[in-house]
């Protein structure tokens, strides 16, 4: 089932854009359209007044506009289908006024596009624009309910301990940096660093070179402080993740209360977005940080596994491991993305990343206590087939 996307909007809004073509899959397939092929286009406001003071005459961007390549409302499964040209930067704007998230969003827009490929159109007539929005409605929430995660759940690694390593001596090894070089090579998806105010562990250089360094994704967790924001908003990892930060702690010890920094965190969140900077809100398994993750802004969400992880019993785990699952499927259900993290390790890993609505598990000390034993690369392939033999 071809369908290509093509994001001309210099490689922003990338995390949107694989979830964008597994929607487009699924919609053909439930329009009857498996075979058929479909071209979509994301662009820029600027590209898109273009488009539509070309083809419409209208001076103005707009959210999406479809091509049809074929006529009539009866059209055979296998054909060539025509384009659909998005606008991110509109799409964007009006998911924040409506409070959608961006990703759920472009889907309503997608499904517009695609009903009009297939010959239905709002503007013919009262019952026609009732009939259509009937369809979308359908294919929307069939979308939401049906989505699901691609492949298996991802492994990032933090390599933080690393660097506490290195700052015991003073001295300029172990790296980081070489560190998280082997993680990706041993299949980690991802890389996370913390850059603490106090740079306890890892330190400003160790962020600029992994900028240029990682391949796969660079996941930035800081405290919303005033410095630490500016030097985000420079680097622009490919997504930074919120997290309390105390002075004091050995480690970071609970969830950020979201409900209670709502305009705080709305305001760092859309300073992030204006760099196309998505970002992850580290919480408590708890249903009103969830909402509250939905309603700043973000657009992912690390649910806190350090209580279950911790648990002196069976029952306790159990009882913590049911909050993690339901607080998953809530922000799962919202459009929210769901990683989960914090003090995972050999054994309690599995059970997460079993869960559905979790994409991603964030392990860090486990793997590096590991690798002082059996070498860094062995460690993280042996999380890993953990990882994904449960998930
Ligand atoms: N996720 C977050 C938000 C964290 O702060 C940490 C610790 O830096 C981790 C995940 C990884 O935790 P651990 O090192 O216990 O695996």
């Amino acid at each position: 089932m071809p369908v290509y996307i093509k994001n001309e909007t210099s490689g922003r809004h990338a995390l949107t854009v694989d979830k964008l073509k597994l929607s487009a899959d699924y919609i053909l397939q439930r329009c009857g359209h498996n075979e058929s092929e479909l071209s979509i286009l994301l662009v820029s406001d600027l590209a898109m007044q273009e488009l539509n003071r070309q083809y419409r005459n209208i001076n103005k961007p707009t959210n999406v506009l479809s091509f049809p390549m074929q006529e009539g409302k009866s059209l055979p499964n296998g054909v060539l289908l025509g384009d659909i040209v998005i606008s991110l930067d509109t799409a964007d704007s009006e998911a924040r006024q409506k409070r959608i998230p961006p990703r759920l969003y472009c889907n309503k827009l997608l499904i517009h596009g695609i009903l009009h490929l297939l010959g239905l159109d709002h503007e013919r007539s009262t019952q026609e624009e009732s009939n259509m929005q009937k369809k979308a409605e359908m294919l929307y929430n069939d979308l939401i309910q049906n989505e699901r995660r691609p492949g298996m759940t991802h492994l990032a690694i933090n390599v933080d301990h690393v660097a506490t390593l290195r700052q015991a001596r003073g001295i300029d090894e172990p790296d980081p940096v070489l560190a998280a070089g082997i993680c990706e090579l041993a299949g980690a998806a991802g890389i996370v660093v913390h850059l603490r105010e106090d740079r306890r562990h890892i330190q400003d250089r160790d962020v600029l070179l992994l900028r240029q360094t990682v391949k796969t994704k660079l996941n930035l967790e800081m405290g919303a402080t005033e410095e630490i924001i500016d030097i985000a908003l420079g680097l622009k990892p490919d997504m930074i993740t919120l997290v309390p930060e105390k002075r004091a702690e050995l480690t970071t010890e609970g969830g950020l209360d979201v409900a209670g920094q709502i305009t705080k965190l709305t305001k760092v969140i859309s300073q992030m977005q204006q760099e196309d900077i998505p970002v992850s809100l580290f919480i408590d398994p708890d249903f009103e940080q969830v909402q509250a993750s939905l309603d700043v802004g973000a657009t992912f969400v690390e649910i806190h596994t350090g209580r279950y992880c911790d648990a002196e019993n069976e029952k306790t785990m159990d009882h913590e491991f049911e909050l993690i699952a339901a607080a998953a499927d809530k922000a799962y259900g919202l459009g929210l993305r769901v990683y989960a993290g914090h003090g995972l390790n050999y054994l309690t890993t599995a059970r997460i990343a079993a869960l559905d609505a979790i994409e991603e598990l964030s392990i860090g000390h486990a793997v590096m206590a590991r690798a002082i034993m059996v070498g860094l690369d062995q460690a993280v392939r042996e999380m890993l087939s953990i990882v994904q033999s449960a998930g």
